[in-house]
């Protein structure tokens, strides 16, 4: 199996936004009791937030996380999270069935997320609520003082503005399970005047229209053309949500399904364009790619979960090695397309189909798909370069002439370094790549970092990290080429400087 590829300077793709490197907590299972707060926990801090997993959290570099929702924000009154916690109400959060104690909250939330170095991405609820609660909810989280939500903030002991950028209009609002789901007319209407009265609040916030929940939901693309037909000229950026599975126990579809993540990412940049034109509008519409993951192992489990408790077990897939290489392919799809990709969420960050888990009580440790993920933030930041690539294809179940070589390339021109992002999609046999890098005079191999492993069903436990990368790939780099035999099933990391 031989594979080719051409990297150049000048087949730039784009800045990378590094907020594709976002990530999502939702207050669903545990995610946040029993996963970022645990105030129980020895490693807790002050606050009863798990120090722990917040080095984690740092260690991944996550430029900005998603929350409160998720389905949970559909019907979340956000005043019952903030103030003195014991006057806080318990609620039945009915998207998850379970018990909303409301101990963390905004106030919280945005303190913790300050600490570990991250942006907060805020979903305001347009399920069972609108205009006026999410207007309340911004002056409340963003203007300085001297205004009846603004002077509560400071009197519940947050003097400072959280100065929240980033707001998502609504969650899945295209979903029969969403609290108050929309149709495309009554959601374009309510985003729109939601936002327009938000701007008048904040002018400097990013608003995101909610987009399809998949590439599956049968108003898909419709959605998007309708939607943006009324919010175009009030958002910055629509949403993607896509999730993916491996069912039928068929490996080589599975690490094919990235190709339709590209689908969908050409698809709403299409259609964008066309409300775009239909506008004579100057602006450009980006891409919020803010829920991606592989996510069905836990489905079963989670129909034998007892209503209304609080933070019960939920949505915990165990990843496999398998997972890791599709979730390696997903972070170089969103690469290859960071001309309109400017903003993605892994979904989710701790416990809730997460890299990161943690035992009640005990340790918190690192899921297989921890490491793709924390590669391509740690090299995966600077100008996005176009490889022309030149691989062998196979067809799988639901998609034709997949390439076994899966690739993108970041230059980080002001270190004068590439890496190259390469997956080798045969499951039974390596690949030996030639990528022609000439145009990058006298660069040298710094690394090549693998991850592989006989068994595509392997997995990581707190006790034992069975899948993790080794530094031990076989690259090298001669008069501008660099040869690497790339294991079958495997993902790879190359830096060259
Ligand atoms: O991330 C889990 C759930 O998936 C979110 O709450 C929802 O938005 C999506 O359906």
């Amino acid at each position: 199996l031989k594979a080719k590829m051409i990297v150049d300077k000048s087949f730039k793709i784009s800045e990378v936004d590094p907020r594709i490197y976002g990530s999502f907590i939702e207050h669903l299972g545990r995610a946040v009791y029993g996963g970022i707060y645990e105030a129980s926990h020895p490693a807790a801090d002050s606050k009863g937030f798990r120090t722990d997993v917040k080095q984690l959290i740092q260690e991944l570099n996550v430029p900005i996380i998603r929350y409160p929702g998720g389905n949970f924000v559909s019907g979340y009154n956000w005043e019952d999270g903030v103030g003195p916690v014991k006057e806080r109400p318990k609620r039945l959060d009915l998207a998850w069935r379970t018990v909303e104690p409301n101990e963390v909250g905004t106030n919280e939330f945005a303190q913790w997320a300050r600490e570990i170095g991250s942006e907060v991405m805020m979903a305001v609820n347009l399920g069972t609520r609108g205009v006026d609660a999410a207007r309340n909810l911004l002056e409340y989280c963003n203007h300085p003082g001297g205004s009846y939500w603004s002077d509560l903030r400071r009197s519940h002991g947050y003097e400072q503005p959280h100065r929240i950028k980033t707001w998502c209009l609504g969650n899945e609002m295209d979903g029969p399970w969403q609290i108050g789901q929309k149709t495309p007319q009554e959601y374009g209407r309510l985003a729109y005047e939601t936002g327009k009265a938000m701007r008048l609040v904040d002018p400097d916030i990013e608003l995101v229209s909610c987009g399809s929940s998949s590439t599956g939901m049968p108003t898909f693309p419709e959605w998007e053309a309708v939607t943006l037909d009324h919010t175009y000229e009030v958002a910055d950026y629509v949403s993607l949500h896509q999730y993916y599975g491996n069912r039928d126990n068929d490996s080589a579809n599975f690490l094919a399904r990235s190709m339709d993540m590209e689908h969908f990412i050409r698809t709403v940049t299409a259609t964008c364009d066309y409300v775009k034109a239909k506008k004579r509008s100057k602006k450009t519409m980006y891409l919020s790619f803010d829920e991606w993951n592989v996510w069905y192992h836990s489905n079963d489990a989670d129909t034998k979960i007892e209503p209304w408790s609080i933070g019960p077990p939920q949505l915990e897939d165990i990843y496999n090695f398998e997972d890791a290489l599709l979730v390696g392919s997903m972070l170089i799809t969103m690469l290859r397309h960071a001309d309109r990709v400017k903003m993605a969420c892994m979904a989710q960050l701790v416990n809730v189909i997460a890299p990161i888990m943690t035992e009640n009580g005990g340790r918190a440790w690192k899921q297989t798909i921890f490491y793709p993920y924390l590669h391509a933030s740690r090299y995966g930041r600077g100008t996005s370069l176009q490889p022309i690539v030149h691989s062998p294809k196979y067809d799988a179940q639901d998609y034709t002439d997949v390439p076994y070589l899966d690739s993108a390339v970041v230059y980080r021109e002001a270190e004068e370094e590439i890496t190259i992002f390469a997956v080798n999609r045969h499951l039974q046999e390596a690949m030996d790549l030639e990528c022609d890098i000439r145009g990058f005079e006298n660069y040298r191999m710094v690394e090549h970092i693998v991850l592989e492993h006989e068994d595509l069903k392997a997995v990581n436990t707190a006790a034992e990290e069975r899948v993790k990368p080794h530094h031990g790939g076989n690259a090298e780099c001669k008069d501008g080429f660099v040869n690497a035999r790339l294991s079958k099933a495997s993902w790879n990391v190359i830096t060259l400087r």
